[in-house]
């Protein structure tokens, strides 16, 4: 297997413990290990005494249906998500209590009650409706990180149409793809959005999009920027675009929550795999509300008055199941950011947590990793006496960076949380529980209580390192690839027989602590982003003078992992610096800037086995200045020779 360590080398010697305080551990949610007793005893049972805090308008008459690999939860439950996260909070006497703090990436600040939050998501549910958007219709949500974003999934969620938020940061072609797939009829995005003082415009990218799809009827256009100059400004299309203020203006603030059933579509999100196309996971109602609930409840130990700031975009799961439906489920008041952490300046997410009492942070090792770059300085500016709690999502954490968060952020008082998880999983399946887990640095920790992991081979014998494996269904798993079962079947079914393959590769220590090693197939983890070699690469034939390209992941201090192209140009195409610029260029155009390649290497060859295949291992090799692995295989074992002494000489 091809597990990474990389970075994590130091967790071969980690020794390390820490656990919470004895004060923490008094008043926390989960005190003692009788759940995992009573999830061990009967994990269908623990499952649906979670499901029953949560409000149904008719219960399920069976807890799981599964049919390797098909699952359903609850069955015969009938919910409302928004409901949920909202009205349910009203007669639980939260009327008043704040929902959502917004701050914007300018300093201005807005705050919602839960009774606010409920009207403003009636009234956006109401002008969807009157735009014709059925229960079952698809929604795209291409938005910044504003409220409107988690309003609008919300708004989505009452009337019962399925949303599919793209990122913000995408190209319009990445947009184009993932409406078509869906055949969405209505996209919400915004004249443009903030972003280190610059303005993202959202619309004109979201025009272009629409161009090549046709079934988008109405477009909600929410108005952030201000069409602050000409190039910026939205140019609204007749019937087909609404502002959203003018929507909502004439709405009725009363929406009665569609009544849906525990297995309708609530979402759906669109990951990287290994092929150039991105999979849309789908994600339904009864199940995964109840994993997110309680996750969120005894993983961040959420407390009545915590204030909870999760750093994600709403435009991953992260953001869909940490900042909006976990969280507003259980009545919290979430902090949500817009902009950059290093805008104005690098002590941006202090300030916020000052300003704010942030209680719970949750964020990403390569953002702990840049913190730790730019000095402790910039956080001891500021009061984090309000801290208690650290969380940590997205790809493995290496040791220094986990200390350096204990003690730098945590001032050795809060204990931290590392969640594995995916978009696929939804909601947190390996993680500590703070007061009643010790944690070792660059650990998960073990199992969430009512999950089933374990290591395998690739025989299916049981191993210390090897593939990460789930053994058994959870409520919030991903039913499907929107359209593509048989994609489902062989990505994450096919290894080993109804045992779900997650593409991790991971570890167990004499002390029963787990570490996720980092993904053992073809997608790339860089700066906290999953892309796939093969999505990049087709981006990079994409482009007139690239006749073949290789993609790998390189070990980068910061981002885990940066992005190593290495390219043969088509005949009468010279190399230049200018020719790598417009290559790098063109795959953020394609894709979005989160995928532009690091580095470019331009060769004539690529090291091959005999059938052709492109060793990727040794362009890895190549890329992280590592001697050779193996190359007896290589058809031409001159050409990864030769490369390695180009890349050498590159490189002074
Ligand atoms: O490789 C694992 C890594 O992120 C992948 C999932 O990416 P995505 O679907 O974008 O979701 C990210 C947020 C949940 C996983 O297959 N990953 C996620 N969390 C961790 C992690 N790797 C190590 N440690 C984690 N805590």
């Amino acid at each position: 297997m091809n597990a990474k360590p990389n970075n994590l080398d130091a967790l071969l010697d980690e020794k390390r413990q820490f656990g919470a305080s004895a004060e923490f551990r008094k008043k926390a949610v989960v005190r003692d290990r009788g759940i995992y007793d009573k999830a061990k005893d009967d994990r269908l049972n623990f499952w649906e005494s979670w499901a029953e805090t949560l409000k149904w308008n008719e219960k399920w008459h069976t807890v799981l249906e599964w049919t390797p690999p098909y699952a359903k939860w609850f069955l015969g439950g009938r919910i409302n998500v928004s409901e949920n996260c909202l009205d349910r909070h009203l007669d639980e006497g939260r009327c008043d209590k704040t929902a959502l703090i917004w701050e914007g990436e300018n300093g201005e600040s807005r705050h919602y009650s839960y009774q606010d939050l409920l009207e403003e998501v009636s009234r956006l549910a109401n002008s969807l409706k009157s735009l014709g958007v059925k229960k079952g219709d698809r929604v795209a949500i291409y938005l910044p990180m504003i409220p409107e974003a988690a309003i609008a999934m919300l708004a989505c969620a009452r009337i019962g149409a399925v949303h599919s938020v793209v990122f913000g940061g995408f190209s319009p072609q990445s947009l184009a793809d993932r409406i078509n797939d869906l055949r969405a009829t209505c996209l919400i995005t915004a004249d443009g959005g903030y972003r280190r003082g610059g303005v993202v415009p959202l619309k004109i990218n979201a025009d272009k999009a629409l161009e090549s799809c046709v079934t988008i009827e109405k477009v909600v256009v929410v108005a952030r920027a201000g069409q602050p100059t000409k190039e910026f400004s939205a140019e609204m299309q007749n019937g087909r675009d609404h502002w959203y203020h003018e929507l909502i203006r004439g709405a009725e603030s009363n929406c009665s929550p569609e009544v849906m059933d525990s297995e309708d579509l609530l979402f759906v999100l669109y990951t990287s795999g290994t092929t150039g196309k991105p999979k849309g996971i789908v994600h339904t109602t009864g199940g995964y509300l109840t994993q997110v609930v309680a996750t969120t409840k005894c993983v961040f130990d959420l407390q009545e008055d915590d204030v909870y700031w999760c750093t994600a975009d709403v435009g991953w799961i992260t953001g869909h199941s940490y900042i909006v439906y976990g969280p507003l489920a259980n009545g919290a008041t979430v902090l949500m950011y817009e902009g950059a952490p290093d805008w104005p300046d690098k002590g941006r997410f202090w300030e916020i947590c000052q300003k704010y009492n942030v209680s719970i942070f949750y964020t990403a090792p390569t953002a702990i990793r840049a913190f730790m770059k730019w000095g402790k300085e910039w956080v001891q500016k500021y009061d984090l006496s309000s801290l208690r709690l650290l969380g940590t999502v997205g790809e493995p954490i290496n040791p220094e960076a986990w200390v350096w968060y204990h003690e730098v952020i945590g001032e050795e008082r809060c204990p931290i949380v590392d969640t594995w998880w995916q978009t696929e999983t939804g909601a947190i399946m390996i993680s500590t529980l703070p007061a009643v887990s010790q944690t070792r640095p660059g650990s998960a920790g073990e199992a969430f209580p009512g999950i089933c992991t374990t290591l395998l081979d690739e025989d299916g014998e049981s191993v210390k390192a090897g593939f990460l494996a789930i053994t058994e269904p959870w409520p919030s798993m991903l039913r499907t690839i929107y359209g593509d079962d048989e994609r489902y079947e062989d990505t994450y079914w096919s290894k080993w027989n109804g045992i779900y393959f997650p593409g991790d590769g991971a570890k167990i220590d004499e002390d029963g602590f787990l570490s996720i090693l980092g993904r053992v197939d073809d997608v790339l983890n860089t700066a906290g982003h999953r892309i796939g070699t093969m999505e990049v690469e087709s981006a990079l034939v994409d482009h007139p003078s690239v006749a073949e390209a290789a993609v790998v992941g390189k070990f980068h201090e910061v981002k885990g992992e940066a992005i190593a192209a290495f390219v043969i140009l088509k005949e009468k195409w010279d190399a230049s610096d200018e020719l790598v610029m417009d290559i790098r260029n063109h795959v953020a155009e394609k894709i979005g800037a989160i995928a532009r390649p690091d580095s470019i290497v331009i060769t004539a060859d690529l090291p091959k086995t005999r059938s052709g295949k492109i060793m990727r291992r040794l362009l890895k090799d190549v890329a992280e200045g590592k001697a050779l692995g193996d190359t007896t295989t290589l058809a031409d074992p001159s050409v990864v020779q030769g490369l390695k002494k180009q890349y050498l000489s590159e490189q002074q």
